[in-house]
């Protein structure tokens, strides 16, 4: 499909993949699949908030996926299962046939909030994970590497403070890639740039795709972004969350922002959250 109306998976398991769990996308590296997981959270009073209800999604390798949503509808619960740092109450996720049940380096996990160590410089930052997993002195090239290619080479001895917002960001890329993940879990990761760091950022992380071929799951709020980056985008409806649509973005690479296909899937997503022109009547009164 180019351009036009997105195409809205009605299945119960609403896959992102057109090939079989069991064919060969599957079992090529960075092949996700969530099977039917469900996600509760308890209250201080025992209550039970549910996140996620029995969602499903197949990611073939080396797809770049956007989940949009709107805010506590659980985008962060899904990529954190999937990262391995929380356990769902049903269902099974896997990464090429592999059950997730903890954190692993094949799964890297980068934040709106670059989250880097204030106390340590560039290198030391993005070397953090080869030396957690006392493999530094023999990759110790790798650190330069990668800082090269989030373009930071020349501040592998600067500290974070010295940096700006999307150095920063591309520290926390530099830090998360240098696992070499199959699978990249990216969790509102330009939330905070300014709009034109935000698409000198947006065409970095297509670049370090088209690169490695990894795997990309990637929330955001930004519609524009989401289409821009994405082969699929998941939209997902709130308490519990689950999936509504998955509008495949059959769009030429590289995309024209202003192009009459791209601002056509543009207005047919809005209008599936519910933005789409029509004024409601508010949710809540100030
Ligand atoms: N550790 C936790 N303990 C209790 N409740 C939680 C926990 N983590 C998430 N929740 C609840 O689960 C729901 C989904 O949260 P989640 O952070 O996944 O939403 P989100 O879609 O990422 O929202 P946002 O767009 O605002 O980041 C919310 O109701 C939230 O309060
Ligand atoms: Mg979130």
């Amino acid at each position: 499909m180019v351009g036009g109306t997105p195409q809205r998976d009605a299945s119960p398991a609403a896959r992102t993949s057109s090939a079989s769990p069991a064919g060969p996308a599957a079992e090529a590296p960075g092949a996700l699949r969530v099977d039917r997981v469900s996600k509760s959270f308890r209250r201080h009073d025992g209550t039970e908030i549910p996140a996620l209800s029995d969602i499903s999604l197949d990611v073939e390798a080396g797809a770049f996926i956007s989940v949009i949503g709107p805010s506590g509808c659980g985008k962060s619960t899904l990529l954190r299962l999937i990262a391995g740092l929380e356990q769902a109450d049903a269902g099974e996720l896997r990464l090429d046939g592999r059950l997730i049940t903890a954190p692993h380096a094949e799964r890297g996990l980068v934040f709106q909030n670059p989250l880097l160590f204030p106390w340590l410089n560039l290198h030391a930052n993005v070397a953090f994970g080869l030396k957690a997993r006392k493999i530094y002195r023999e990759n110790k090239a790798e650190v330069e590497h990668f800082l090269h290619l989030v373009g930071l080479a020349d501040f592998d001895r600067a500290y974070p403070h010295q940096l700006s917002g999307g150095m920063a960001q591309r520290a926390a890329l530099a830090r998360a890639l240098i696992n070499r993940p199959r699978l990249l879990l990216l969790d509102e990761p330009l939330g905070a740039l300014d709009a034109f760091t935000r698409m000198n950022m947006q065409d970095e992380i297509l670049r370090i795709r088209q690169d490695r071929n990894i795997t990309m799951i990637m929330v955001t709020h930004d519609v524009d972004e989401a289409l821009y980056l994405s082969d699929r985008v998941v939209v997902m409806t709130p308490g519990p969350a689950k999936i509504e649509t998955v509008a495949s973005v059959n769009l030429a690479r590289p995309r024209a922002r202003g192009g009459e296909d791209f601002l056509r899937l543009r207005s047919a997503v809005l209008k599936i959250l519910n933005f789409g022109g029509q004024i409601k009547e508010p949710a809540y009164q100030i």
